[in-house]
């Protein structure tokens, strides 16, 4: 529950909208106060009154029940007490029936969204570089789905160029047939390098002349691209299955081959396409913008021009209310400049298109960067992971049972964890070491906490009661009040495409729910103050997991 929203409903400011009001309330700096306050300061003006006066009228006119059991003004501030034991009865009961669905709403239904996301390029390295946009977008893809939104997950595979032309080219050159099917993207992945280090002028124009060859249809070259292709998805759903990720349509830039003329007929009709050196373009120079290119001098179609049908394409089959791109900064004037020429077509639907742009995560392991001309796969980064994760497992637990499982759990959960922490338009170092630390803001230290939560209500063996009239204490208090909120953050997160708030979210509950335990004895308790604290216990593990599942992270019963 909205708590500020409640009191900014319930107060009545001439000339001053709730909005104002919500924004203005704030937590005072000490609990003993009130929870919530509202400074009076800034309304002086225009109701031409003291603070003072303002927050004694105001006190006076607020009708306290069951949510706000005290209102009182103190020198300009309006202050709040909620009901604490109201909130606690019904914040936990609320929790305790709703399961792995608290947290959840319907505020989506009847309305799609569309994510792009990951969208990898076939035969090229699954790397360090698509960690962000795979579980960003598969965070928001859950996210929206708890919401109540109709979703459709779209991995925009990067199948379409004369790439594919170099790899067969190298392919018949160099290549095994049964090399390349067990060493799978790999040997792919070797062919097409080879061929870029160690092509002769001649390669060139048969490579040229093999992709003319799929794009005309031939049997041969379109058996041998499709193979490529499925040995890269056969290999990246490996991937996806360790990250919890799903996609319910794998249509790549190939799809739309045959759905880029009439979009190309339709900006000539509009009077869009202009002549430049040969080539066909949008010009946006009004707009502040270099020309979106639309064919090359040789009749070439573009990345854009794709992205332009793709985006027809999905307006047509999902009639989407938003349709969001989970892609790197460093493609923001394209979609800039492709928004805009759906814009200029007349869609009215440009407004509901969303570039999610994040920024770019780099290694603090230097022996493994990029710039050194090795490319860091993403499989190796998560295999590290847990590897490290069970070291960490097995020097602090050694006769843990399936530590393996749990090592995996952990080490993945920390890769995910350590990509949607931040604010996801900074760039980011990642360092192993930390995104496994137990003390850190990571997953691992939630994953701790729920497993410390696990063990105290396994000790406990009985099947908790909830008190209905429990007055909890201040550590009790700030866990009850940050579980009430849970649902806020996810709609956050959601509205804002910022999964770190959930992420945030989780550390908080986390720390909170420590202090509690730390400062407050559980099982050792007696009567109503045990049954709440175990009730408490189990509504704090239920969120947390509910957080980080959001995340596409598992929770170990036992660390
Ligand atoms: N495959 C592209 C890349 O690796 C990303 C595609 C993003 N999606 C899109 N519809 N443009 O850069």
């Amino acid at each position: 529950m909205d708590y500020k929203q409640y009191i900014a409903e319930r107060l009545n400011v001439a000339d001053v909208s709730a909005e104002e009001i919500y924004t203005a309330i704030a937590l005072p700096p000490n609990s003993e106060m009130g929870d919530y306050a509202l400074p009076c300061f800034k309304f002086a003006k225009v109701l031409r009154k003291s603070p003072v006066a303002i927050a004694e009228d105001l006190k006076n006119s607020f009708v306290c029940d069951g949510v706000i059991s005290e209102v009182s003004a103190v020198n300009g501030y309006l202050n709040f007490k909620i009901n604490k034991i109201g909130l606690a009865a019904a914040t936990l009961k609320n929790v305790l029936s709703a399961g792995e669905n608290y947290g959840s709403a319907q505020i989506g239904k009847g309305k799609t969204i569309c994510i792009d996301y990951s969208s990898v390029n076939v035969a090229k390295p699954f790397h360090i570089g698509h960690l962000s946009t795979t579980v960003i977008g598969g965070a928001l893809y859950k996210l929206f789905k708890y919401l109540g939104y109709n979703v459709v997950g779209i991995n925009h595979l990067g199948d379409y160029g004369t790439q594919f032309g170099k790899l067969i080219c190298a392919y018949k050159k160099w290549g095994d047939k049964d090399e390349v099917q067990k060493g799978g993207i790999h040997a792919i992945n070797d062919l097409y390098v080879r061929f870029n280090n160690e092509a002769t002028a001649e390669m060139e124009s048969e490579a040229r002349e093999y992709f003319r060859l799929i794009e005309s249809g031939d049997k041969e070259a379109n058996e041998l691209f499709e193979w490529f292709k499925s040995l890269t998805l056969e290999y990246v759903k490996t991937i996806y299955e360790k990250l919890n990720i799903t996609f319910d349509s794998y249509a790549g830039e190939r799809f739309y081959t045959d759905k880029m003329q009439p979009v190309i007929d339709e900006l000539k009709a509009k009077n869009l396409l202009k002549e430049s050196e040969g080539a066909q373009i949008v010009d946006l120079d009004e707009y502040g913008m270099p020309p979106c290119l639309i064919l090359r001098s040789d009749g070439a179609s573009l990345y854009a021009t794709r992205d332009l049908a793709a985006a027809v394409y999905r307006k047509n089959t999902y009639d989407f209310y938003k349709c969001l791109y989970v892609v790197a900064y460093q493609q923001n004037l394209h979609f800039k400049q492709f928004f805009k020429v759906l814009e200029l077509m007349g869609k009215d639907w440009a407004k509901d298109m969303v570039h999610v742009a994040y920024g770019m995560v780099s290694l603090e392991d230097g022996a493994m960067s990029t710039r050194k001309g090795k490319v860091v796969w993403l499989e190796d980064v998560i295999a590290r992971c847990e590897e490290k994760a069970y070291a960490i497992i097995d020097e602090k637990n050694k006769d843990l049972e399936n530590k393996r499982e749990i090592a995996t759990t952990v080490g993945v959960g920390a890769v995910i964890f350590g990509a949607l922490y931040n604010n996801k338009i900074k760039d980011i170092t990642f360092s192993y070491d930390k995104v496994l630390s137990f003390e850190g803001e990571t997953s691992v230290y939630v994953q701790y906490t729920c497993a410390r939560a696990n063990s105290v209500l396994l000790k406990s063996g009985v099947k908790e009661t909830l008190p209905e009239n429990y007055l909890p204490n201040a550590q009790e208090s700030e866990v009850v009040k940050l579980i009430a909120t849970f649902p806020d953050a996810v709609k956050e997160a959601a509205e804002k495409y910022e999964p770190s708030v959930v992420a945030r979210y989780a550390v908080d509950l986390a720390q909170k729910f420590n202090k509690f335990y730390i400062d407050c004895k559980i099982i050792t308790a007696e009567g109503e103050t045990k049954d709440f604290r175990l009730a408490l216990t189990r509504a704090a593990l239920q969120t947390m997991k509910n957080a980080l599942s959001l995340l596409g992270i598992g929770i170990p019963e036992k660390m």
